[in-house]
């Protein structure tokens, strides 16, 4: 049999691999998907994978992919699960589809990750593999043999799969988001220690004077900053730096996950926190108080779907389909001031802006202000009927 595995060369992969050769006499192609981690854990998972005897090892640049038809839908979905933007869900559709392309090009039997049975990762490849490849067979090695965390370092140590000194957390890293969980983060009464940051700053070490970054969207996405246009990929790696060193972009928050267990996460989305806020500033400019409700509900139940796995859910197009229309007039340019660990919006403009100086100024009224007294009349009639109503205590 023949398997091509989702590798990152943590913990759970490494074993994996050896399962998969040991208790599933696999040959193992391991497939490292870049959508933005560092390059020394490409390196690593490239170092890895050799050490390991695999078959063949793979590296798939999908950066653009996963910016400019993920990352791009979720700024323009305002794409937030309980508060954080969405980076981890978002990642797995890209990695799941092109794990799909290499296990047809090589001609697998299957498709392997090191998923535990606990989180949410399993959910976002098993559906997107099942829909997109339903001929292939997936195998989780580690939820399938039932292994905790303790188990498969003991594993790992008779197996002499190469491990270095291993963080206590496990870590998942994209360019629209870091995540760090286990370890000392479990205690969710204990305060995160530092050294799980490593893109942003503490508040106390970032610069004193705050500085003011200025993006312009067109119908939604990101284009410029500072006044001048840039790629969407150098454009989120720009604004990562220069939010992380003010500080901004820290999320620590118990989350539900798909299964219903509570998770203590911390985040770390310096470029998505900024942009999404932004986004949301210029959509109050440009659209009615009617649409941004709406559209309030349909970014929930988007961002549920992504959340969950269901991306290739035919709903999620229908809501991209409303989504895409309102960002007609998303253009514009906002102003934001990051300082010490927190971003504000300071100034906002678009040429398709329904603020309208004349009508809402004190300075000189746009219409005739008595006109308002009588809509008033009526805007509290049903408070009136109920009081009048019989048995009303009022
Ligand atoms: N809880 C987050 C999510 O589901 C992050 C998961 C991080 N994954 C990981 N394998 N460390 O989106």
């Amino acid at each position: 049999m023949r398997a091509v595995l989702s590798f990152s060369g943590g913990l759970d992969t490494l074993v994996a691999v050896r399962l998969l050769q040991e208790k599933y006499n696999a040959e193992v192609i391991t497939v490292t998907v870049d959508v933005g981690q560092s390059p020394e854990t490409l390196k690593m998972a490239e170092r890895r994978a050799r050490q390991m005897g695999v078959l063949r090892h793979i590296y798939v640049d999908a950066r653009r992919e996963f910016v400019e038809e993920y990352i791009f839908h979720s700024i323009r979905a305002n794409g937030l699960y309980e508060g954080y933007p969405l980076s981890t869900a978002l990642s797995r559709y890209p990695i799941a589809l092109k794990l799909v392309d290499v296990a047809r090009k090589v001609k697998a039997d299957a498709i392997a990750h090191g998923c535990t049975g606990k989180g949410n990762d399993q959910f976002r490849f098993d559906t997107t593999i099942a829909i997109k490849a339903p001929e292939l067979k997936i195998i989780a090695p580690i939820r399938e043999m039932n292994l905790d965390r303790v188990q498969e370092l003991e594993y790992a140590r008779r197996k002499d799969i190469p491990l270095g000194p291993e963080k206590p957390y496990s870590i998942d890293e994209n360019i629209w988001g870091r995540s760090i969980e286990g370890g000392v983060l479990e205690d969710p009464s204990k305060t995160p220690p530092q050294e799980i940051y490593v893109w942003t700053r503490p508040p106390e070490k970032t610069p004193a004077k705050p500085r003011v970054v200025e993006i312009g969207f067109e119908n939604g996405i990101p284009k410029t900053l500072d006044g001048r246009r840039v790629r969407g990929l150098d454009l989120i790696t720009k604004l990562n730096k220069i939010a992380g060193d003010h500080g901004v972009g820290r999320i620590e928050l118990i989350e539900d996950r798909i299964l219903g267990l509570k998770a203590r996460e911390n985040y770390e989305a310096p470029a998505a926190t900024v942009l999404i806020q932004a986004h949301m500033a210029l959509e109050q400019l440009v659209l009615t108080k009617q649409e941004l409700v709406f559209k309030q509900l349909v970014e929930q139940r988007w961002s549920d779907l992504v959340y969950n796995g269901l991306w290739f859910d035919p709903l999620r197009e229908d809501l991209d389909a409303f989504i895409d229309c309102t960002q007609k007039r998303v253009t514009g340019n906002v102003k934001v001031e990051l300082s010490r660990g927190s971003s504000r919006v300071v100034a906002r403009s678009s040429p398709y802006s329904l603020y309208d100086k004349k009508l809402v100024s004190f300075e000189k009224f746009g219409f005739d202000q008595r006109e308002a007294a009588s809509i008033i009349k009526f805007h509290g009639l049903q408070g009136k009927l109920a009081k009048r109503r019989k048995g009303s205590d009022g």
